[in-house]
């Protein structure tokens, strides 16, 4: 039985992004899948790293967090709520991450959870990163949301490309060896309109979540976002020239 972590970054549990997540905890209930929640939408889940996290002594010679987390790893002194994060991504083939797009990134409680979840000593060291990761054989998925319209969000909209906005949320788990299906984004999600505009949209958002069993039903077959294997960089970590370029954010240099 595959098991599908759900993790919602929305501070309001009834908002479209929690609406869609309950869909793929249905669909993928429906499909035998066994579902674990994180839900961060309560506020509970403090996204700041710090020392305050952690027993004192872990970082008396001052909080450099790295070490930190691989010290408290070590020692299995891991703040409860990390360990609790973590040891659901272990347990999970599969993570489906609800968010809204906020100032052009994920929302910082998501920022936050990468920051203090994937701890450095467990879920990723200089050894098992990138084709070696930890994590290697689990796939994740994002299901966003932005306020703009598709052509707003596209390659040449005014607001940037959303699946570009997304790259180092991705590349965040293809560090830890995951696998990330191409994104689905519902473009043009927000309460202004009004009239038939907004009962458009209300329709449009309920296929949406109609859809959302298909969506989990073709997860197999669902193109993954490219990225280069360890072999396309050379010694000094650079793309070897005669390998491709898969975006901007790793390209040949003119
Ligand atoms: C703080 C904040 C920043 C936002 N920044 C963006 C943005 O950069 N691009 C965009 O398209 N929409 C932006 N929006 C609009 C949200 O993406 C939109 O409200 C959300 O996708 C609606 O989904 P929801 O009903 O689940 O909240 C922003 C909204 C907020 C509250």
């Amino acid at each position: 039985m595959a098991t599908t972590m759900i993790v919602l970054a929305h501070p309001h549990r009834r908002s479209f992004a929690g609406d869609w997540a309950d869909a793929t905890a249905r669909a993928s209930a429906a499909a035998g899948h066994g579902v674990l929640w994180s839900d961060l939408s309560d506020g509970q889940f403090d996204p700041q790293e710090g020392a305050q996290h952690f027993d004192p002594d872990l970082s008396a010679g001052g909080f450099d967090p790295l070490k930190v987390h691989e010290a408290a790893v070590a020692a299995g002194r891991l703040p409860e709520d990390a360990a609790s994060e973590m040891a659901k991504i272990r347990q999970a083939d599969r993570i489906i991450f609800h968010f809204p797009i906020w100032w052009f990134a994920p929302p910082a409680v998501l920022k936050g959870w990468f920051d203090r979840v994937l701890m450095h000593g467990a879920l990723h060291d200089v050894e098992h990163r990138f084709d070696r990761g930890r994590c290697r054989g689990k796939k994740a998925l994002f299901c966003v949301t932005t306020g703009a319209n598709a052509a707003e969000s596209g390659p040449d909209g005014k607001e940037g490309d959303t699946r570009l906005l997304l790259w180092p949320a991705a590349q965040t788990l293809r560090y830890l060896g995951f696998e990330i299906a191409l994104p689905e984004i519902v473009h043009g999600v927000h309460g202004y309109h009004e009239g038939a505009e907004r009962a458009a949209l209300e329709a449009r958002l309920r296929q949406v979540l109609a859809a959302q069993d298909e969506l989990i039903a073709g997860w197999d077959a669902r193109p993954l976002i490219p990225f280069n294997p360890d072999a396309d960089f050379d010694a000094a970590g650079r793309l070897r020239r005669d390998r491709p370029s898969h975006s901007p954010f790793i390209r040949h240099e003119e």
